[in-house]
């Protein structure tokens, strides 16, 4: 098969003249294209789609909008412009030049943690794959679309280190990559929270708001690496791993605010009230809100490890905003606190630095998810409404790492099986409450209608309003 090269695949990696790549990608690209057309999302192969394609890394211009049938996206491969005279920032090599190969010792580490990354990104696509048949709106279809093809795209990303840098075992890698499946027992996807289900919009919303958030907290960390490819793929990612946290606090604030204003109109906050309503009544909110947050808290790995310190100081994978921290970047002083459970009693134990830069990683990210949660709450305040949300305790609901194998209430109090069992479904998703959300989730389809419990949007995308025909189907 002959590939257009310039006009299919956008790329800034000089693709028409890297006759390698050419012949990994010849097959490659059909093998994604069977991944997306089995696990992609259902029924859409068809659609046109009012989607963004990155065709270039100017910070002015790197998307065009048009209308996609989703098989056709030009799936591209980006990589933010070298700096002439970059030093890695951290580690051993610290000052040392940036690494445009693989440095040998290193090889195994690298290849893991690109894989890890790699596998998250089609992972997400199978687990949204449903949705589409139950979205709010066409404006919300085209972002849920919108998310899905560029995480086929973080795919591609991961897909060209591995072929262009580790050769064969990359190029095995990368073709595990489109094997392994979301939620499979026999062959499935390398982190659990990539496993579970995405099964409605609130989840959708959910997921976009804290799990895409992972994404960028470990993208930011990975920006940092001294193997320059991947620092500077990571970066790019990050661009449009924005707009996918965007879907998700918006998703969640228009719920919000369609829920106040039925909270008004009817003066109540009883949920039965506001269900018979359809609306999502703020409690249940709350315990998605929960699930989400703790089941990503675990993607962060365990708080004391060794894989965590020599990835740092190896200078593979660096903090969160590294080159701002003042500090000397090697960390071999340090400590940090971290929460443990001493039978049955959460303690804090200090462990040395370097050894607990998962956590350090996690802290940041609960930093960040918190600052939304808490423009979530100044909308209800804003609407009148006395309801506040919160991020549960870092201890509740873990399976990964010194919190896991204990009882913790969203208050972080350390329970009995029993007692914790009794108050389950007050702080997580119940088996009703997992129907209700799923009896009042679309199909809308009409141009510029929205579901019931949602708000629409106050602007579009791409300046288009809420009323654009985002999604047409044949
Ligand atoms: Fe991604
Ligand atoms: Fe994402």
């Amino acid at each position: 098969m002959m590939i257009d090269y310039e006009n299919t695949i956008p790329n800034n990696v000089n693709l028409s003249e890297d006759k390698l790549l050419q012949k990994a990608l010849r097959q490659w690209q059909p093998n994604f294209l069977s991944w997306w057309k089995e696990m992609g999302p259902v029924n859409s192969l068809d659609y046109d789609v009012y989607l963004r394609t990155a065709v270039s890394v100017n910070p002015q211009g790197w998307a065009q909008f048009d209308y996609v049938k989703m098989p056709e996206y030009r799936w591209g491969i980006f990589l933010q412009p070298a700096q002439e005279g970059k030093k890695i920032g951290f580690g051993e090599h610290i000052h040392q030049n940036v690494w445009q190969e693989v440095p040998g010792e290193h090889r195994a580490n690298l290849r893991r943690i690109i894989v890890t990354q790699g596998d998250t990104e089609p992972a997400s696509v199978e687990q949204q794959r449903h949705l589409g048949l139950t979205c709010p709106s066409l404006y919300d279809l085209r972002n849920l679309y919108q998310v899905n093809v560029e995480e086929g795209r973080h795919l591609w990303a991961m897909m060209y280190l591995l072929h262009k840098y580790f050769g064969r075992d990359g190029r095995e890698e990368s073709e595990a990559l489109l094997q392994r499946r979301s939620g499979e027992t026999n062959n499935p996807r390398i982190l659990q929270a990539f496993n579970e289900q995405t099964p409605d919009w609130l989840s959708f919303f959910m997921f976009t708001y804290f799990t895409d958030r992972d994404g960028k907290f470990q993208l930011s960390a990975l920006a940092e690496s001294g193997f320059d490819p991947l620092a500077r793929t990571a970066k790019f990612m990050l661009t449009e791993e924005a707009h996918h946290m965007f879907v998700g606090e918006s998703g969640v604030a228009r719920i919000i605010m369609r829920t106040c204003q039925v909270m008004k109109e009817l003066s109540t906050d009883d949920p039965i009230h506001l269900r018979k309503a359809g609306v999502i009544d703020l409690p249940t909110l709350q315990r998605y809100l929960n699930v989400h947050y703790s089941l990503t808290l675990d993607l962060f790995g365990a708080e004391e490890s060794s894989n965590a310190a020599i990835f740092y100081s190896s200078g593979l994978k660096g903090r969160y905003d590294e080159l701002n921290r003042k500090d000397d970047h090697l960390l071999k002083e340090g400590s940090y606190l971290i929460t443990a459970n001493k039978n049955g009693v959460l303690v804090e134990n200090e462990i040395p630095l370097l050894n607990g830069l998962n956590e350090v990683l996690r802290d940041d990210f609960i930093k960040d998810s918190v600052a939304g949660v808490e423009r979530w709450n100044k909308m209800i305040q804003k609407m009148g409404v006395q309801f506040s949300l919160s991020v549960p305790h870092k201890a509740f609901h873990r399976n990964i790492g010194a919190l896991s194998g204990i009882y913790v209430s969203p208050e972080g109090v350390v329970l009995s099986a029993e007692t914790w069992n009794k108050y389950r479904d007050q702080w997580l998703p119940s088996e009703s409450d997992k129907r209700y959300i799923q009896s009042i989730m679309g199909p809308v389809t009409s141009v510029g209608q929205y579901a019931n419990w949602i708000a629409p949007p106050t602007i579009g995308i791409n300046k288009q309003g809420p009323h654009f025909e985002y999604v047409r189907f044949n």
